[in-house]
């Protein structure tokens, strides 16, 4: 971060808002890796996420922040864990819709502090019959944040428009986000994504998206998002949607805490996933 931008943040942020994003961004790297677990709020019992607590747990001591929805948290989430959370607080569509964006504000800013979260999430349908509507639900939550020392972020969605992701679009929809006074952007990572960066004037993650075909392409997505100026990830599918959860998050945490390559990455994922033995104790039914 430049001198200008620290000095923009400590003047815009109280003591509130300015703890609560470091529980989620790390301040000995700057960096974050968050575990996306929100996918439920649109498209129910997602592959791998039927049980969300059995997903989270295990993944927990690696993950900086969790991303879930309130009624996962208070169902699926022990209290006495103390990883921050990023509280999801837009829906109103279900993935049987075809637009997606149809959204609107679902948990209040009380509740978020109430349930003592570290940042509220919600989706923004830049360029869609929605545009408007999200932007305005955006700017509302980013008052009440402000009143409340809770920071924002704003997730550039897409729908089922996957084919958007790209950095005139994605470039576009973070600087809205940004102009409209969000403390943080979730994006996705594009060709060209210095010229999304550089537009932004706001820390920026990326999701992971649907599931790649290998480890390999999930850890080039983070190292090169990273290399280009996010400040983390806030993955979901490509890690818990993969045979070896843990050693992917391990492999992404060495990339966004230590600067590791991709080959490192992947010797990481490597030494950490199941062997074949392994596997046979932790299922009995091989045993
Ligand atoms: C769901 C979301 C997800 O949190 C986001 O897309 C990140 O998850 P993934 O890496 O699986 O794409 O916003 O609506």
């Amino acid at each position: 971060m430049t001198d200008r931008k620290k000095a923009e943040e400590e003047i815009q942020m109280d003591w509130g808002m300015k703890n609560r994003l470091s529980r989620m961004i790390k301040p000995a790297t700057g960096r974050s890796v968050m575990l996306a677990c929100d996918h439920g709020y649109f498209m129910g019992p997602t592959n791998k996420l039927e049980n969300p607590r059995k997903t989270i747990e295990p993944l927990l001591p690696y993950a900086d922040t969790l991303a879930v929805t309130r009624g996962v948290l208070r169902n699926c989430v022990d209290p006495k864990w103390d990883t921050p959370i990023l509280l999801r607080v837009s829906g109103g569509s279900s993935i049987l819709k075809d637009d997606l964006g149809d959204e609107e504000i679902t948990a209040s800013m009380k509740d978020a502090v109430r349930l003592n979260v570290a940042a509220v999430a919600l989706s923004i349908f830049v360029g869609t019959a929605h545009e408007k509507q999200t932007l305005v639900n955006l700017s509302k939550l980013v008052d009440e944040g402000g009143e409340y020392g809770m920071p924002v972020m704003a997730i550039t969605a897409v729908g089922k428009e996957l084919d958007k992701r790209d950095a005139k679009y994605l470039a576009l929809a973070c600087r809205l986000a940004a102009e409209i006074g969000v403390q943080v952007v979730k994006t996705y990572y594009c060709e060209d994504f210095t010229k999304v960066v550089n537009g932004c004037p706001v820390p920026l993650v990326v999701a992971g998206g649907p599931k790649l075909n290998t480890e390999e392409d999930v850890f080039n997505l983070a190292f090169n998002a990273v290399r280009e100026g996010a400040v983390g990830v806030d993955m979901g599918r490509n890690i818990w949607q993969n045979e070896n959860p843990v050693a992917m998050i391990k492999g992404i945490r060495a990339i966004v805490h230590e600067n590791a390559n991709v080959r490192e990455a992947l010797q990481v994922f490597n030494e950490n996933k199941k062997t074949p033995s392994t596997q046979r104790i932790e299922n009995p039914i091989h045993a």
